[in-house]
């Protein structure tokens, strides 16, 4: 036998800018990451809450004399929000147009939307021409401090979420504040939780700035939710850049602290529940379950709650007790698909002190039901949003993707 061997080292740079108003002329935050031919898609969900926008878009480009320019000569509108990951059409739709107007691998495309529309026109991006560079511009809190800073993209399909997908280095993410201030107070909120989440993970510093923050959070006071949306980007980032495994080749992925029961109660809720608040439920289960097994003092987990609480989640939802045909919780079957996801063994991240954890490989169902059992019972704070309940919310199901 004969092998040829040869290591292959490449390096990305993952750049973030974070920005106002990023489309008033006199602002240069885009020239940083913008040159030459750019073709722009905006997701419809950003137009109708800032009718503004394309407009914006197409004049900063026409302010920029030879160094921008703006292909097609207009902004693309096109449909955002969850279904748009459903849809394969819209995959085509977008190579089309890339295709149509001929971007070559040193055009770029800039994207602006929620995570759901970053993460389909990034898709289409990485496969056109095998990769043309991406601008993201995130839309929300949630993309803002969590997917979209993050190196993945990807479409729904066979019903599976994320199915197909690559990952690929943004050429570079643009946090503009300004483009949250229109966001409804619910989408608002989502993305806080994902920064709870990271600081417990990696930064009891952050944990405490968001203590001290809690009521001005739960207000979603502009001040505080940026700089919650911040901090968040940055430990997502440095997770992302330092944590020695960008692509996700292992088993183990801490920032999914949470989410095996978030990724679970979702879909089962006819998405009622959002994601935010999702993770919001699925790190106190997650939390519960430490303390009881001891792996996470009663006084922290009690201070964690509190918090989680205090901003304005609910860490209990009748969603957790669904059973199926045979009268087990539908949300224990998370556990495994958590596990399909990551691929290999089961791990899971769970948080054994603030900015402290561990990875177990496997979890009690029995102590998991007992930690729902006492989340359901336990004393809501004053302040609490109620999130709207299975009886007086249509349950909607998304659009099945395209076989
Ligand atoms: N690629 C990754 O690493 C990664 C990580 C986490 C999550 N994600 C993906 O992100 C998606 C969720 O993203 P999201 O939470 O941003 O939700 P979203 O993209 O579904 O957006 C929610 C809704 O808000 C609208 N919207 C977006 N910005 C708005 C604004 N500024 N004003 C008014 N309306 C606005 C959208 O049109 C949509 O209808 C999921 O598909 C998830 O899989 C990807
Ligand atoms: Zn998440």
């Amino acid at each position: 036998m004969d092998v040829l061997s040869k290591p292959i080292t490449l390096t990305f740079q993952h750049r973030v800018v974070f920005t106002r108003q990023a489309f008033a002329l006199e602002n240069p935050a885009l020239l940083e990451v913008l040159s030459g031919r750019v073709l722009v898609m905006v997701d419809d969900g950003v137009v109708a809450g800032c009718p503004a926008l394309p407009e914006a878009v197409a004049g900063w480009m026409a302010g920029q004399g030879e160094r921008v320019t703006l292909v097609g000569g207009r902004v693309l509108v096109l449909p955002g929000g969850e279904s748009c990951k459903n849809d394969w059409g819209q995959v085509e739709a977008i190579w089309a147009e890339i295709n149509r107007v001929g971007l070559d691998r040193h055009s770029t495309v800039l994207a602006i939307g929620g995570g759901a529309f970053l993460d389909l026109v990034g898709f289409a991006a990485a496969t056109a021409h095998r990769g043309i560079r991406l601008v993201r511009m995130p839309t929300t809190t949630l993309s803002q401090g969590d997917g979209g800073v993050g190196v993945k993209n990807g479409v729904n399909y066979f019903s599976k979420k994320n199915w197909i997908g690559t990952f690929a280095v943004p050429w570079a993410v643009v946090n503009d504040s300004a483009l949250l201030d229109g966001l409804p107070a619910r989408e608002k909120r989502a993305g806080l939780i994902e920064g709870v989440k990271v600081a417990l993970l990696r930064d009891a510093g952050f944990f405490a700035a968001i203590e001290a923050s809690a009521d001005a959070l739960a207000a979603l006071e502009p001040a505080a939710v940026e700089m919650v949306v911040r901090r968040s980007a940055e430990q997502h980032l440095e997770h992302i850049a330092g944590g020695g495994d960008p692509f996700e080749l292992g088993s183990a992925r801490p920032l999914d602290f949470g989410h095996w029961v978030a990724h679970k109660i979702e879909p089962s809720s006819g998405y009622r529940i959002n994601h935010g608040e999702a993770v919001a439920i699925g790190m106190a289960v997650d939390l519960v379950y430490a303390r009881r097994l001891g792996l996470l003092a009663a006084a922290d987990s009690e201070r964690i709650l509190r918090l989680i609480e205090r901003i304005g989640f609910a860490v209990h939802d009748a969603e957790l007790e669904r059973v199926d045909e045979r009268g087990g919780r539908v949300v224990l079957r998370g556990l495994e698909e958590f596990r399909e996801h990551l691929g290999g063994e089961l791990t899971i991240t769970l948080v054994t002190g603030i900015g402290r954890r561990v990875e177990v490989h496997e979890m009690s169902a029995e102590t998991v039901r007992e930690a729902m059992d006492e989340l359901r019972s336990r004393q809501a704070v004053p302040g609490v949003m109620p999130m709207p309940s299975a009886d007086r919310i249509p349950v909607t199901h998304p659009a099945r993707p395209a076989p």
